[in-house]
């Protein structure tokens, strides 16, 4: 595929002898925001930390065109795909500067690059600014999660991999997220948004993938969800 940013071909991903993803083909064009929906247990995180050579697994994946280095998550981000992981996974006892700072070591930019990007995230999200020398574990859940994307946008990615950044967040602050994300998007981030809330991401993404028990099962545009309904005839008619 010619514009694709990331082609993924009959990838699979298992846990000793458990295949917890079956061949999954999938793409993100040069600044689309993809959403990948579906139920706990679908297969969801699996497929990102495949991507980013946390789990093991057969299949391609190719980044730009070229393939991405096998088995090694450090040569995927300084390749230009950052994840920010389900539960976040920012360093309690540092503080909020330290985490971020912590985000662009692979990438090594010289210091005007790094603080050209500081000032970007603390643009894009204030409470983090106020807050720079605070413990990032006495952040708030939304806080920590504004931390954590902050964090992965330090590292220059050109494609973001996001975990459910809405769980456990209250509405508002779970929209003013996924918000963000559609103002980075438009700002020419591409992006992947693992999410349960569907409605929430299917007002951002250009397409959605809906996975179920370990594979994608359709691929949808939002305007063909117009309801939770029309979501589980989606399901249904798969299974
Ligand atoms: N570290 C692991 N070891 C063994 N099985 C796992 C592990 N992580 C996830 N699984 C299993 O893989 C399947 C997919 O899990 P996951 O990718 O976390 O789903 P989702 O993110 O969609 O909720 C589930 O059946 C889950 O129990
Ligand atoms: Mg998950």
């Amino acid at each position: 595929m010619a514009d694709a940013l990331i082609e993924i071909k009959g990838l699979t991903a298992r846990y000793g002898q458990v295949e917890a993803l079956h061949a999954t083909d999938l793409h993100v064009r040069r600044g689309e925001l993809v959403a990948v929906l579906g139920p706990n247990g679908a297969g969801k995180s699996t497929l990102l930390r495949r991507v980013m050579g946390l789990v093991q697994g057969a299949g391609s994946v190719h980044f730009e065109g070229t393939p991405l280095p096998v088995n090694d998550p450090r040569g995927c981000t300084k390749r230009g795909i950052v994840m920010v992981p389900e539960g976040r996974g920012i360093f309690g006892p540092m503080t909020v500067l330290d985490n971020l700072d912590l985000g662009a070591y692979l990438i090594g930019h010289d210091r005007a690059e790094l603080k050209r990007r500081l000032e970007q995230v603390f643009e894009l999200f204030p409470r983090l600014k106020e807050r720079q020398t605070q413990q990032a574990g006495s952040l708030s859940g939304g806080e920590q999660q504004m931390l954590a994307i902050g964090r992965g946008l330090m590292a220059a990615p050109k494609l973001l991999l996001l975990d459910e950044p809405s769980l456990g967040l209250a509405p508002r602050l779970a929209d003013e997220i996924l918000t963000t994300l559609g103002h980075l998007n438009r700002s020419g981030l591409s992006v992947l948004l693992v999410e349960q809330k569907a409605p929430m991401a299917l007002k951002l993404a250009s397409r959605a993938y809906l996975m179920a028990v370990g594979q994608v099962v359709a691929e949808v545009t939002p305007d063909q969800i117009g309801s939770a309904n029309d979501l589980a005839r989606y399901y249904l008619a798969s299974t």
